[in-house]
């Protein structure tokens, strides 16, 4: 039997009150506990019109020149979400976008919440890559696409298909290896520059992303070249997005063994 005490992880999308589904906002409302991790202000007041208990984990980051380590925040932010089930209340965690794509406390807490005999589960947002798309209008089943966060492709032996569309998440602190920082450097992007090399030439235009948090404003959607991505102006919710650079070419094996001939697939 379940322990009295549930978690449910929410997320809230990227644009303020219109991403949400409809059984996320349910769970919002009738919560003991909402906690919250979003990046502006106007989806927080929203969220606080719709519980009466919201509280932000904004305040487990490190503090104006404070050194203190990503690890340790979110470790503290599950833990602040694990008390509360312990307590036996029933806890919704919102964060923004999907609160499982590249945003690791609503895996560690779910976890936790299940190993400890309560009852808990995510729901699926709207994220910053279903966005992506609607807004560049590119449907990634045309020729495939691949995801990975900007250091991690860095820092491992990832190998892009430059028939696919790339997305590098976190462009904006690509390389940052000591989870304290909140920036990069244009010496780190070029190195990150170089890699790509080896796929796309230097004037391969790529696309610097970030979806609309309010339904005023309007998406950045900045095509430069691969070469002056050190440059450029990169913050916390900007995704690179890198289209393919060759044509998709035919699996002539497997082709042949399945008895299909090129001209076949139009
Ligand atoms: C910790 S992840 C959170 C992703 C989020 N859970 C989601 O579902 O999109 C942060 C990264 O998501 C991407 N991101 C966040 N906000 C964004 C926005 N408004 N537009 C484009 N990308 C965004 C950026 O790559 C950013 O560095």
């Amino acid at each position: 039997m379940k322990r009295q005490g549930s978690l449910v992880c929410v997320g809230t999308g990227m644009q303020l009150a219109g991403q949400i589904t409809i059984l996320a906002k349910s769970y919002i409302e009738s919560a003991d506990v909402v906690f919250t991790l979003v990046p502006e202000a106007y989806t927080e007041r929203w969220l606080e019109k719709l519980n009466g208990d919201v509280r932000s984990l904004q305040g487990y980051y490190a503090k104006a020149g404070e050194i203190k380590n990503r690890r340790d925040s979110y470790a503290q932010m599950v833990d602040a979400i694990l008390i509360e089930v312990k307590n036996g209340k029933d806890v919704v965690c919102a964060f923004y976008g999907h609160p499982g794509v590249f945003a690791c406390v609503s895996h560690l807490a779910i976890e936790q919440a299940k190993e400890e005999g309560y009852s808990a589960q995510m729901l699926p947002g709207v994220s910053a890559e279903a966005c992506l798309w609607a807004d560049l209008g590119i449907d990634p089943g045309t020729g495939g696409h691949q995801s990975f966060e900007a250091s991690q492709f860095m820092f491992y032996q990832h190998t892009p298909d430059p028939c696919a569309h790339l997305l590098l998440w976190q462009i904006g602190i690509a390389g940052e290896h000591t989870l304290t920082q909140f920036s990069t450097s244009s010496e780190k992007l070029q190195v990150l520059v170089e890699q790509l090399q080896q796929w796309y030439p230097a004037e391969h235009q790529v696309v610097l992303y970030e979806a609309a948090s309010l339904p005023t404003q309007s998406p950045r959607i900045e095509r430069i070249n691969l070469a002056d991505l050190p440059e450029a102006a990169l913050s916390g919710i900007t995704t690179l997005l890198i289209p393919p650079s060759k044509p998709l070419s035919h699996n002539d094996e497997i082709l042949s063994k399945l008895g299909i001939s090129a001209t076949d697939l139009g």
